[in-house]
């Protein structure tokens, strides 16, 4: 690819570009705000910071819903912006941009029309699926003929899916991840203890209490309003009430990669139990999250470092390295008949 070559991972919780040519990543909240329907007020992670405190002229939002976009126009925006903040400029070149594998054909195109829709002048554009970026991201070999289980939690989706020869086998994507987490956090606070609590704190009680196979006697303070008073309230939150709110979902991941170990050919398994499987996406960070697989399926489980980093350092690497082009394609065009 060109000197001027950028990949995207385009997340529900995190958009992360890379820069080849000054080795530049942005990893930032995916989310925009606009203020009275037409003017940027703000993006990435200051937007963020407003999420749930805007006043009613400021719509704060996330143009992509369970890892498919679905505000085509904001997620036009913040991909012009995002590239402005890495690049200084809205210059043009190369994109690679990573998209799941276990969606529609139309929903894959819509990532390819974003970048040749935008007002920025791109020279090539291909996409590679997740997985494939996820595992080149955590350092394996793609092109042999060894299989390899990707479990990518990220933030609204769960993407398991069984590779080799540079290719997917298998591939499931689940409406279930860090999110999700937050929400039975929230409504099982509001349950417990009458308190109505925000997403952001939900988030900080699942990172500083979340543990997928204990529970402890940590406890950390959580302020929202009291649905009974209807005024402020703080109350100390149990690691056992985190712990019980989020067993239902993880089970629900552990219940889907059996589903695709089920279905995994028997000489893949085999290569399989000899490496173990690759966890990443943000919410691999779970603490324990590991020894749940490892305890529900029999397998190893291997974790990098950054997690929620992999699909964007694979995509750096694919358009980097001339060798790995064949794992990038363009998505075929909407058809009548779709
Ligand atoms: N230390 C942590 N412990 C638990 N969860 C964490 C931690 N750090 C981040 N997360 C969670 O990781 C998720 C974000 O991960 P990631 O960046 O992989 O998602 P994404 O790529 O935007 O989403 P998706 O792939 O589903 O479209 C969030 O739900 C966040 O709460
Ligand atoms: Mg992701």
């Amino acid at each position: 690819m060109a000197q001027h070559a950028y990949g995207i991972d385009i997340g529900t919780s995190n958009f992360k570009i890379f820069s080849v040519a000054n080795k530049k990543m942005i990893n930032e909240k995916n989310v925009i705000a606009i203020k009275n329907k037409k003017e940027i007020y703000s993006f990435g992670d200051p937007a963020f910071e407003m999420y749930e405190k805007a006043p009613a002229n400021i719509d704060v939002s996330y143009p992509v819903k369970f890892g498919v976009i679905a505000d085509i126009k904001n997620m036009g925006t913040l991909f012009e912006c995002f590239l402005q903040k890495l690049n200084g400029q809205n210059n043009g070149g190369d994109f690679c941009i990573a998209v799941p594998t276990d969606i529609t054909e139309v929903e894959k195109r819509a990532f390819y029309d974003l970048i040749a829709e935008s007002k920025v002048k791109s020279k090539h554009i291909c996409v590679v699926e997740k997985p494939i970026a996820d595992a080149v991201g955590v350092g394996l070999d793609v092109e042999s003929p060894k299989g390899k289980l990707i479990i990518d939690i990220g933030s609204d989706t769960t993407e398991i899916s069984v590779i080799s020869l540079g290719g997917i086998v298998l591939s499931k994507i689940i409406k279930t991840g860090g999110h999700k987490l937050d929400d039975t956090i929230c409504n099982i606070v509001r349950k417990k203890h009458n308190l109505i609590i925000g997403s952001k704190t939900a988030e900080q009680l699942k990172i500083n209490l979340a543990d997928a196979i204990n529970s402890s006697d940590a406890t950390h303070v959580a302020y929202g309003r009291n649905i009974v008073t209807g005024l402020p309230a703080m109350q100390d939150i149990s690691s056992e009430l985190v712990y019980q709110a989020i067993q239902e979902c993880l089970h629900s991941i552990m219940d889907s990669v059996k589903m695709i170990l089920e279905r995994t050919p028997p000489e893949l398994s085999a290569d399989i139990i000899e490496a173990g499987c690759y966890l990443t996406g943000g919410s691999a960070l779970i603490h324990n999250i590991d020894a749940l697989i490892t305890k529900e399926t029999g397998l190893k489980v291997n974790i990098c470092d950054a997690p929620s980093e992999a699909v964007i350092r694979g995509l750096a690497e694919i358009i980097s390295n001339d060798k790995l082009h064949g794992l990038t394609f363009v998505p075929r065009e909407k058809q009548y008949n779709d």
